[in-house]
């Protein structure tokens, strides 16, 4: 494997057009997944004629760490692996072990619907991962079945939480998606069943992305209305930000037992802030959640790309960066037929 070296960039950190510097990582390590989400790749209208990537266009782990390597070295110091569902590439304990040993790499997160999770967890923890952020997005049998496209069971993800924990991820974060009349009533019974559990419940504001969800505007609960319908059963506080362009803007309820997260990309966007970089299974850099298009760095890196080249190339994608989609979605955007869906890229 190519020795990686110090770029000798003059210019770190590396700030896009808005000034915004490249701080975390997201790595999509396969598109496949074993569900069907109705906001991310619904049964029977995500493209049928996707191609699923063959192992061969997938990033083998020596090409993820050498790429991470480089980002790092560029001022990145948080990844996170995602999916489609990251747990379905095998052996992904060999990748963990491998970027935890990055130095300089401060977080290394993973993000994942669980149903694998049971008989992984501890391999995961014993190769350094430090995080885990779990799907769930109902409490309810039926609806999370439902919020699965038929494929998860919420007995499953019980399971899944408790063998986290007994790995030693003690204070898991866990996304719901929430959809109006979905799963929207369901959110404060949910709120009562993760008090005192010490982990984060954090609603997300469905979103536009991808090409074949059915999203509309009236399916989205804007986080101030959902707030209020909470705040009637369990009076909140603001919590300050941990890091400067958090994502979720975090509470606490006033007595204390428990913290919760409000990600709202549709109503509050946070675009201002965004130093997130992903890239999908196949080695594309995306510079936005909703891109039309990736940058290979996969064949530059085949074809025999250094290190210090593989950076500049890096560094030229992110210095033209001027993406702010979730700031400037109108009704026509909204239906863009072009764009990375989120199974390509893990959200
Ligand atoms: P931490 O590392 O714990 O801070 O995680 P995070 O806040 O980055 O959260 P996570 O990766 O779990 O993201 C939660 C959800 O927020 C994602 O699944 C997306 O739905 C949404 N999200 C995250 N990053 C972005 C972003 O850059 N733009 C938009 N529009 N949504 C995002
Ligand atoms: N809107 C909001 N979040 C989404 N995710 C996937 N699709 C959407 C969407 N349309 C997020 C969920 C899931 C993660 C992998 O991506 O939080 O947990
Ligand atoms: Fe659902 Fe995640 Fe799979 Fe998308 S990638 S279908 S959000 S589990
Ligand atoms: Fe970042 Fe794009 Fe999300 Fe805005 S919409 S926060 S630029 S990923």
């Amino acid at each position: 494997m190519a020795k990686s070296i110090p770029l000798k960039l003059e210019s770190l950190p590396l700030r896009d057009r808005r000034r915004r510097v490249l701080s975390d990582l997201r790595i999509s390590v396969i598109d496949r997944c074993n569900f069907r989400c109705p906001y991310c790749m619904p049964e029977g209208s995500y493209p049928l004629d996707h191609a699923f990537l063959e192992k061969s266009q997938r990033m083998r782990f020596e090409e993820i760490e050498r790429l991470a390597r480089v980002f790092v070295n560029l001022g990145v110091r948080k990844i996170r692996l995602t999916g489609g569902e990251p747990l379905l590439r095998r052996e992904l304990p060999k990748l963990v072990a491998g970027l935890a040993g990055i130095e300089s790499l401060e977080d290394l997160a993973l993000t994942s619907n669980g149903s694998l999770l049971p008989r992984m967890a501890k391999e995961l923890r014993e190769a350094g991962l430090k995080r885990i952020t779990l799907s769930m997005d109902s409490l309810d049998a039926q609806t999370y079945r439902e919020m699965s496209g038929g494929r998860g069971e919420v007995a499953n993800l019980d399971a899944a939480i408790a063998a986290a924990v007994d790995a030693g991820f003690t204070s898991l974060k866990l996304n719901v998606v929430v959809m109006r009349g979905v799963n929207d009533h369901q959110v404060a019974d949910m709120i009562a069943y993760f008090r005192g559990s010490g982990h984060v419940l954090r609603f997300i504001e469905y979103m536009d992305v991808g090409t074949c969800n059915a999203w509309k505007p009236e399916l989205v609960v804007p986080s101030a209305e959902l707030r209020d319908r909470i705040g009637q059963r369990w009076p909140l506080r603001a919590l300050p930000a941990t890091h400067a362009g958090e994502v979720a803007e975090r509470w606490q309820l006033v007595d204390g037992s428990a913290e919760i997260g409000f990600i709202s990309s549709v109503s509050e966007p946070f675009c201002g802030d965004c130093t997130r970089a992903r890239l999908s299974a196949d080695g594309r850099l995306y510079t936005c959640l909703f891109a039309n298009s990736g940058h290979d760095l996969l064949g530059p890196l085949r074809a025999g790309a250094t290190d210090a080249e593989l950076g500049k190339l890096i560094a030229a994608v992110w210095s033209s960066r001027d993406d702010r989609y979730s700031e400037i979605r109108n009704a026509a955007s909204s239906l863009a037929r072009q764009r990375v869906e989120m199974y390509e890229i893990g959200g």
